[in-house]
């Protein structure tokens, strides 16, 4: 290992933008799938990841959506979840938020209780076995209708201890967060924090809406963000996160190389930018080898590098006392290096 990679290998750090339908391996997919008496559309893990080949978001949920449809039991949701644990234990992160997208399961008749007591139980084995800590955030399907998300909050409401925020992904354009108004209004006042995807592939006008209209406290990817200064300078002065993430970007050709990614043009600005794998499964790595690819590609520094990871958790939903303890292990970190 190089030394930077070392460095990034190293540091500790969270993750805080992770669908957990995106850590499914080819390999653990083919078990479940034959575990469950399902059939694949793909013979073999070379002819499936042969199809990961992505032209655009819509080209990626195609795919997504239909690995996630093997996911049957409770063990299922627990087995893929136990698995990008250990995976990001040897990453050294240390905190993670995942999302979940409950209708992509619910739609197939796999109850809302088996998805989230999978995902919740890994969750309690991950910090009581590894160490790590975790947050859940529920995902609603925006191509999918307001009275579809309307009863996927009300099964929500079941679990609510267990569930810190409603965020909104799938395919941005044509459905943007002012569709969803009435539903964050809802989960507002429940007491639920809410965060967005926005401008991936949609314009700055929907990362204004994610703000203005569904209270965020942080924007997922908003590269677009940086096509409007007034919103930059907005999002600058409220510290507003933005939960980048770098080979998804390349892989979805929101960015068509990696050198002319805008994170380092975001540090510059002044926004809460952070480093995340998104669908590690799909896009060819997880958080280290997102850092690596910017690190590289950007021809980020050390401390640049250390600020990402002290952003990662500034932008958590950890508890201060515990983020001021993190960003001392990360400090710590850099001054033994
Ligand atoms: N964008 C929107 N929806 C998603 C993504 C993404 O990057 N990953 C999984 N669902
Ligand atoms: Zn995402």
């Amino acid at each position: 290992m190089g030394m930077i990679e070392n460095f990034i290998a190293g540091i500790p750090k969270a993750e805080l933008h992770l669908h957990i339908e995106g850590t499914f391996e080819p390999e653990l997919m083919f078990e479940i799938a034959r575990r469950n008496n399902l059939q694949l559309k793909y013979n073999s893990i070379e002819d499936l990841k042969l199809a990961y080949n992505f032209n655009n978001l819509q080209e990626f949920l195609d795919i997504y959506y239909s690995g996630a449809d093997v996911l049957l039991e409770e063990q299922d949701f627990y087995d893929l979840t136990w698995a990008y644990l250990q995976k990001i234990h040897s990453q050294n992160v240390l905190h993670t938020e995942i999302f979940f997208d409950p209708q992509t399961h619910s739609l197939r008749g796999v109850p809302f209780s088996k998805v989230i007591t999978g995902i919740h139980r890994a969750l309690e084995d991950g910090q009581t076995k590894l160490g790590i800590s975790s947050r859940l955030i529920l995902s609603i399907l925006r191509h999918l209708s307001e009275e579809s998300a309307f009863q996927t909050i009300d099964d929500a409401l079941e679990y609510k201890s267990w569930i810190t925020a409603i965020g909104l992904d799938s395919s941005e354009k044509g459905h943007p967060p002012s569709k969803f108004q009435r539903i964050f209004e809802k989960v507002l006042e429940e007491g639920f924090l809410t965060v967005a995807h926005a401008g991936e592939e949609g314009p700055p006008e929907y990362v204004w809406e994610a703000l203005n209209l569904l209270q965020v406290s942080r924007i997922d990817h908003g590269n677009r963000s940086l096509e409007d200064h007034t919103l930059v300078t907005e999002l600058a002065m409220r510290k507003i996160p933005l939960t980048v993430c770098p080979l998804s970007n390349l892989k979805l050709k929101v960015v068509n190389d990696m050198t002319i990614h805008p994170l380092a043009e975001m540090l510059d600005k002044g926004l809460m930018a952070t480093v995340n794998s998104d669908d590690p499964a799909y896009f060819g790595g997880y958080v280290n080898e997102n850092y690596l690819a910017v690190a590289y590609a950007l021809n980020l520094s050390k401390e640049q590098i250390v600020q990402l990871a002290t952003n990662s958790f500034i932008a958590s939903f950890l508890e201060e006392k515990k983020k001021l303890l993190m960003i001392e292990k990360v400090q710590h970190y850099y001054l033994s290096e």
